[in-house]
C-alpha cells in the first residue's frame, strides 16, 4: 500500500475532522503540563476529550498500546506509557503524541514541552526541532523527492550541533495509522520516492542532543535515546500539494 491520496472532497473532510480533533487534544493535554502532574493525569484528560469526539486512540486501537496516547519523558522519545508514578518536574521535556480514528480516518500530531523551567540547550532543541519540522514540511510537495524532507531535517539538526535519531520516522496516514510510505528524518541518497498531489503524511523529524538511535525499553514500548540524552519531536499530518502542504493538524 502506497499511502492515501486525497482525490475527493470527502476524504479531505473526513481527514480534516480527524485532524481537528488530535490537534485539538494535543493542544489541551500541553497546556496542561506543569511540574507535579502526572502522565497519567495527562493521558486521562486526553482520553476524555477524544471520547468527547467520537474519535478512538490509534496507538491502543491499533497496536493494543496501553495508554490513550503516548507521553515520552526526557530520554524517552516515544511511545511512552503514560503512568500515575510519572511525575512531571521542573527541567524535564516531555512530548505528548495524539493519534486517533475518527469515521475511518487517521490523524497524528505530536509536539515537545518543557516543564517549569529547563536548560538553555533544551529550549534550543526544541526550537530546532520545531524548524526541523516546520522546513520538511515546505519541502514536501507534489513532484519534490521524498529525501528532501531527511535533508532538510538533517540540515537544520546540524546547525545546531544536534543529531537526527535515524530508526523513528514518519509515515503515510489517512487510512490507518501507518501506511507507505516511510518518511525518514536521514536523507537516503537511493531512495526515488517522489511525492504526489493528495499524498497523506505524518512529518515527525526526532533531534537529540547526541544519539542517532532509539532503543526499545523493557517495558517492551518505550523507545529511549542509546545515550540517555534528551530527544524532541514535532509532528503533523499534512496533504501534499503543488504548493505549501495542507497541515490538518494546526494549532486553531
Ligand atoms: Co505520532
Ligand atoms: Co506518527
Amino acid at each position: 500500500m502506497t499511502g492515501v491520496t486525497i482525490d475527493d472532497a470527502d476524504d479531505l473532510e473526513g481527514l480534516a475532522r480527524a485532524g481537528r480533533v488530535v490537534a485539538d487534544v494535543r493542544d489541551a493535554v500541553l497546556a496542561e503540563v506543569a511540574p507535579g502532574v502526572t502522565t497519567a493525569e495527562l493521558d486521562a484528560l486526553a482520553g476524555q476529550l477524544l471520547r468527547g469526539s467520537g474519535a478512538r486512540s490509534a496507538p491502543r486501537l491499533a497496536y493494543g498500546f496501553p495508554g490513550n496516547t503516548c507521553i515520552s519523558v526526557n530520554d524517552e522519545a516515544a511511545h511512552g506509557i503514560p503512568s500515575p508514578l510519572r511525575r512531571l518536574r521542573s527541567g524535564d521535556l516531555v512530548n505528548v503524541d495524539v493519534s486517533a480514528e475518527l469515521g475511518g480516518y487517521w490523524a497524528d500530531t505530536g509536539a515537545s514541552a518543557p516543564v517549569g523551567t529547563v536548560g538553555p540547550r533544551a529550549v534550543e532543541l526544541l526550537e530546532a526541532t520545531r524548524a526541523a519540522q516546520r522546513e520538511a514540511m515546505a519541502v514536501a510537495r507534489a513532484g519534490a523527492p521524498l529525501r528532501h524532507i531527511g535533508r532538510a531535517v538533517q540540515r537544520r539538526a546540524r546547525r545546531h550541533g544536534f543529531t537526527v535519531i535515524e530508526n523513528l520516522c514518519g509515515h503515510g496516514v489517512g487510512r490507518s495509522i501507518h501506511e507507505e510510505p516511510s518518511v525518514p528524518g536521514v536523507e537516503d541518497r537511493r531512495d526515488r520516492t517522489v511525492l504526489w498531489e493528495g499524498l497523506v503524511l505524518a512529518i515527525e523529524p526526532f533531534l537529540a542532543m547526541g544519539a542517532r538511535w532509539a532503543v526499545t525499553d523493557r517495558d517492551g514500548w518505550t523507545l529511549r535515546t542509546d545515550d540517555g540524552g534528551l530527544a524532541a519531536q514535532y509532528e503533523h499530518t499534512v496533504v501534499v500539494t503543488d504548493g505549501e502542504p495542507l497541515v490538518l493538524t494546526a494549532a486553531a
